[in-house]
């Protein structure tokens, strides 16, 4: 293929991800290191790309190399503790000069417009503000960190309203304290909170490597958050990865892929089109983490019994579930639904028809390393979906402790004279649950 249909394929081909990627959340973290290397300005000019294809962008900066140049040009004494920068007040004057001028640096290139670049009819805002609430780190083996801090909050309703405005946000490696202190945190931490706060679809980590190596030297594609963990563990200290930082954007996209960010891709910052590449290339560029391709939401078998047992055990102990024996589950087995998580059943949940219009969602499980991650959701998405396969209109509940969970998803309270007939029968008055119903 000539150089001109290799083009209009690899365009074509681009579409599909070009309508899959607007209207998406990206956080994009641009490490101190990122923004000092000469391929920074076509970094701008991809990111400028994706805004006007109608991504969604958070741009996180760090400044660590430039904090070190302005503090040793300063005389001020750079100290660390366990890899982190101890910030004392007169360091974070300093600190502050930097980031400030940095954030304004990096403004100026969104803001450029010439003619002849690729910047031209760009017409980008550019959102700052202090959308990061930081507390101290504190004392750790009796070294006070001061003024380095952590993620205490992100005001995630806050950057939505400017993304919703269709303006691109900024955010910087300080934050502040609601009592007027400003911190010095990690651009890591904050790009992590900051993707997880606003359910990102993508955390983008630029490094100076392409992506994670195993140890012959490979790049490694994709990777599972717990096969990263075990990447993360294998890389020693003398390690060139190490030194390259990916300890650190490692440990970030396995703890937002954890939670609710989608996928988080590292990527080299010195490649000219690496992101691009990442993003609208089968094959990638750099390292995707992700539970996606690894976890999987289907129909639960009888091999799955055992880990449905472990998984419902402490809740059932601890009465918010009703207790089932084996048998009883091995009987009810075809009305479950299981996420598989790398062989583990990490959530359950089960639909059981009542009556020609009604069904019964019970069992629903989410193991505790897991909550709070969307996935409770999309099980009982798919129960309804279920239900609406089975023929019926109508889905019921009955909880103890969860209500709040079921009304915020749509259900509406249901006095117990007006539960299914079979259901009422069976209700047991000691366990006092209160009951819900849904229309689908
Ligand atoms: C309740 C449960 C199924 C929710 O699933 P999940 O994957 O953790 O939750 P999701 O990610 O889908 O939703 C998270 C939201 O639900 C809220 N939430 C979690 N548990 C809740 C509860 N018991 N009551 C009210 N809201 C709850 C969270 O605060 C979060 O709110 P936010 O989005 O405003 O931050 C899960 O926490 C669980 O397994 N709990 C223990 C078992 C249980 O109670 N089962 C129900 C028996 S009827």
């Amino acid at each position: 293929m000539d150089n001109l249909s290799q083009y209009i394929e690899w365009f074509r081909h681009s579409s599909s991800y070009i309508n899959a990627h607007r209207k998406k959340v990206f956080v994009v973290l641009l490490t101190g290191e990122t923004i000092a290397h000469e391929n920074f300005s076509s970094i701008v000019h991809d990111i400028t790309l994706l805004h006007s294809l109608g991504v969604k962008l958070v741009l996180v900066h760090g400044a660590r190399p430039q904090i070190n140049t302005a503090l040793d040009g300063a005389t001020l004494e750079l100290r660390y503790h366990k890899g982190l920068r101890v910030t004392d007040p007169d360091s974070l004057q300093v600190i502050k000069q930097v980031v400030g001028s940095m954030s304004i640096d990096i403004e100026a290139q969104f803001s450029m417009g010439l003619a002849n670049s690729p910047m031209h009819g760009a017409d980008i805002k550019v959102s700052r503000g202090n959308f990061i609430t930081a507390r101290p780190l504190g004392i750790i083996d009796g070294v006070d960190f001061s003024l380095t801090g952590v993620v205490r909050k992100v005001n995630a309703a806050a950057i939505q309203q400017q993304l919703d405005n269709n303006s691109m946000v900024l955010v910087s490696n300080l934050g502040y304290s609601p009592t007027g202190e400003v911190f010095n945190l990690s651009a890591e931490e904050v790009a992590t909170e900051v993707a997880i706060a606003m359910k990102a679809d993508k955390l983008v980590l630029f490094g100076p490597q392409r992506g994670v190596m195993d140890a012959a030297g490979n790049l490694l594609s994709t990777l599972s958050p717990t096969a990263a963990e075990q990447v993360l563990g294998n890389i020693s200290d003398d390690d060139e990865q190490a030194r390259n930082g990916v300890r650190e954007t490692l440990a970030a996209a396995i703890k937002a892929s954890s939670k609710t960010v989608h996928r988080c891709h590292l990527i080299n910052f010195a490649d000219n089109g690496a992101l691009i590449e990442e993003l609208f290339t089968r094959n990638g560029n750099g390292t995707l983490i992700s539970r996606d391709h690894f976890e999987l939401l289907r129909q639960a078998t009888i091999e799955d019994v055992g880990g449905i047992l472990e998984l419902i055990a402490p809740l059932e102990a601890a009465g918010i579930l009703v207790h089932r024996s084996r048998e009883l589950l091995e009987s009810e087995i075809d009305y479950f639904k299981v996420i598989e998580l790398e062989g583990m059943i990490i959530a359950c949940a089960a639909i059981y028809p009542l009556d020609e219009e009604s069904g019964e969602i019970a069992c629903i499980a989410i193991h505790r390393d897991y909550q709070e991650s969307g996935r409770g959701d999309h099980l009982l998405r798919a129960l309804e979906r279920e239900a609406r396969r089975m023929g019926l209109s109508k889905v019921i509940v009955l909880t103890t402790q969860t209500a709040h969970w079921f009304l915020e998803r749509g259900f509406e309270p249901l006095p117990i004279s007006e539960l299914p007939i079979k259901k009422q029968e069976m209700y047991n008055y000691q366990r006092n649950s209160r009951a819900f119903r849904k229309t689908l």
